[in-house]
C-alpha cells in the first residue's frame, strides 16, 4: 500500500490548473514516474475549465487589446471568476499562484525544489496575447517562464513545471541517490554515463569507469562535468555577484 501522505500533517502535493484546455491534462503527467505517483496519491491534479466561465452564448473568454494591436487578451473578469471558484476549495487558498508566461522569472531547479517542498501550486495557463494585467495583480499571481522562447499557450509550461516539482516529492523517485548527482546539483551539468556493452561500434567505455577505483571515478566525473559545463553552460560557472 503506498503511503498517501508525504509526512505527518501533510496531504498530497496539489496542482490546480486554470486552463481553456483541461482535456490536455494529465497528458504526459499521467505516464511513467509522475503517472504512478498520481495514481498512488502522492500528488493530485485538479483542472478548472476556463470556458465554463466565458461570457454570452459563445462563452467568450477574450477580447481585443486596449490601445490596439494584434491578437486577443484574456478577460480579467472571466479569469477571476474561474480563479475565485477554484479558491473556494479550502485546500487551494494557501497554494502559491503562478501565471505561466515568457515574461516570468526563469524556472530553475532551485525554484522547483522550493515549490515541491510546499503544499502545491495554483497555475494559470494563458492563451492568445496574454491575460489582462489587472487580474494578475488583484489575485496575486507571480509569473514564471520555462525558457526564453514563446509557446502557443501556458499548458505545456504548466506541465513542465509540475513535472519538475513532482519528481522531487519524497517517495516519487525510488532512489534519492539519483537526485544528488544530476544536472544542476552542485552547480554543474551531469557527467556522461555509460553502460553495457563494454565496446560498442568501436567505442569503449572509458577505462577509469571499469577500474573499480571509486576515488578516481569520482575525480574523473567531476572533471568531465566541469568540462561540459564550461563548453555548454559557462553562465553556470560565472560567479554570481548580484551586480550588473
Ligand atoms: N507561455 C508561452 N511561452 C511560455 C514560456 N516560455 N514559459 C512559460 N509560459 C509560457
Amino acid at each position: 500500500m503506498p503511503d498517501r501522505t508525504r509526512h505527518e500533517n501533510h496531504t498530497a502535493w496539489q496542482a490546480t490548473v486554470v486552463t481553456l484546455f483541461p482535456e490536455m491534462f494529465p497528458g504526459p503527467l499521467g505516464h511513467s514516474l509522475s503517472g504512478q505517483a498520481l495514481e498512488s496519491g502522492l500528488w493530485s491534479l485538479d483542472c478548472i475549465a476556463l470556458r465554463e466561465f466565458g461570457l454570452g452564448r459563445h462563452r467568450q473568454v477574450d477580447d481585443t487589446p486596449a490601445g490596439g494591436g494584434a491578437g486577443m487578451v484574456m478577460r480579467a473578469d472571466v479569469i477571476a471568476a474561474a480563479v475565485d471558484q477554484a479558491l473556494t476549495k479550502q485546500s487551494t487558498s494557501n497554494l502559491p499562484r503562478i501565471y505561466l508566461s515568457p515574461r516570468g522569472t526563469p524556472l530553475t531547479q532551485l525554484a522547483a525544489k522550493e515549490l515541491a517542498a510546499g503544499p502545491g501550486v495554483f497555475l494559470l495557463a494563458g492563451r492568445f496575447e496574454g491575460v489582462d494585467e489587472r487580474v494578475l495583480e488583484a489575485r496575486d499571481f507571480r509569473e514564471i517562464s520555462i525558457g526564453d522562447y514563446v509557446l502557443s499557450g501556458g499548458e505545456l509550461a504548466a506541465m513542465v513545471l509540475i513535472d519538475a516539482c513532482v519528481r522531487l516529492i519524497p517517495g516519487v523517485l525510488g532512489a534519492d541517490a539519483s537526485l544528488n548527482q544530476e544536472s544542476f546539483e552542485g552547480g554543474l551539468l551531469e557527467y556522461p554515463q555509460y553502460t553495457r556493452p563494454r565496446d560498442w561500434e568501436g567505442r569503449p567505455i572509458p577505462e577509469v569507469l571499469l577500474s573499480g577505483d571509486h576515488g578516481r571515478i569520482a575525480q574523473w566525473r567531476e572533471m568531465r562535468a566541469r568540462e561540459m559545463t564550461k563548453t555548454r553552460r559557462p553562465d553556470l560557472l560565472a560567479p554570481k555577484t548580484g551586480k550588473k
